[in-house]
């Protein structure tokens, strides 16, 4: 299925965006922890620029997660602007009565088709439907659209989040990159609503999902922290939070757990992409 994503000739590649229509579910409030994570690991970058620029790739068949990602970066980044892409026309003609200061709806695909580079690209709930053997390409595409990174200023440049949850976003998993690629995996849940951490596997994004067997990074995590999650139960009296903490400070051990207890608080963890990624 490559060819979904294979760049098109000169001449028709502004024209017609990259990508395929799917399914358009989405939300309310569905996205509410990415966003936050966002707005707490991204804000700084957000402030350095003049004018940041959010794309909220493939919004669905509403447009509540532009409008909500517009709102929560308001809150850290006061001048950011929203763009929200999808390649269904009807979904943009459909979102076009909900714009408003800072926030706008555009057609197009993977391209992202904006005139400068955006600050940030979040891509939830899109790639789960394409073929494992596109993402890698889909994400060399979509970082190389991001704004650079600036050594001299500080800034490591734009920020693409992209990943997958259940259809009210009480189980989240994500990967951030830069635009150099990769940099980590956050997974976020609502912790009453866990039996143990590898229920999340089931939102794995496509980069991880079809890995999570016997042998690959991502299975050995997993089985990890349900271990650590088992030794952790009796912090379960004092509640499901206090259990998350405990067990995500275990596996520090052994992961490059990269945040610490003001996320872990929020029922996230974060890892390094690296200690993650696909064997071969
Ligand atoms: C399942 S919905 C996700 C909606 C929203 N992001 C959410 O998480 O609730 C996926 C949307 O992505 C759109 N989409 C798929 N490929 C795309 C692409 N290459 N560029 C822009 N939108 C795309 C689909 O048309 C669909 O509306």
């Amino acid at each position: 299925m490559t060819s979904r994503t294979t760049p098109r000739s000169p001449g028709t590649a502004a024209r017609r965006p990259v990508g395929t229509v799917t399914r358009g579910t989405t939300n309310p409030n569905r996205l509410r922890r990415m966003d936050r994570w966002i707005a707490a690991a991204h804000g700084a970058e957000l402030r350095r620029v003049a004018d940041p620029v959010a794309v909220d790739l493939g919004y669905g068949a509403a447009p509540w997660t532009a409008v909500e990602l517009l709102a929560r970066l308001r809150s850290v980044a006061p001048h950011a602007r929203v763009v929200g892409v999808e390649i269904d026309p009807a979904r943009v003609a459909a979102a076009r009565p909900y714009e408003r200061d800072g926030l706008v709806f555009r057609h197009g695909g993977f391209e992202v088709p904006l005139a400068g580079r955006p600050s940030l690209i979040r891509a939830a709930n899109v790639l789960r439907q394409y073929d494992e053997g596109e993402v890698a390409g889909v994400w060399e595409r979509l970082c190389a659209r991001l704004a650079p990174a600036d050594p001299a200023s500080g800034s490591r440049g734009g920020l693409l989040v992209e990943g997958t949850c259940d259809e009210i976003g009480r189980r989240h998993v994500w990967v951030a990159l830069g635009p150099e690629g990769p940099r980590t995996v956050t997974f976020a849940t609502r912790l009453g609503s866990l039996d143990r951490p590898s229920d999340l596997a089931e939102r794995l994004p496509k980069a991880l999902i079809h890995r999570n067997v016997s042998g690959e990074p991502v299975h050995a995590f997993l089985r990890d922290f349900d271990r650590a999650w088992a030794a952790a139960a009796p912090y379960a009296s004092y509640g499901a939070r206090q259990r998350w903490m405990r067990a995500v400070r275990d596996l520090t051990a052994d992961w490059p757990v990269v945040d610490g207890p003001v996320r872990w608080r929020q029922g996230e963890v974060t890892v390094a992409w690296g200690a993650l990624a696909p064997l071969g």
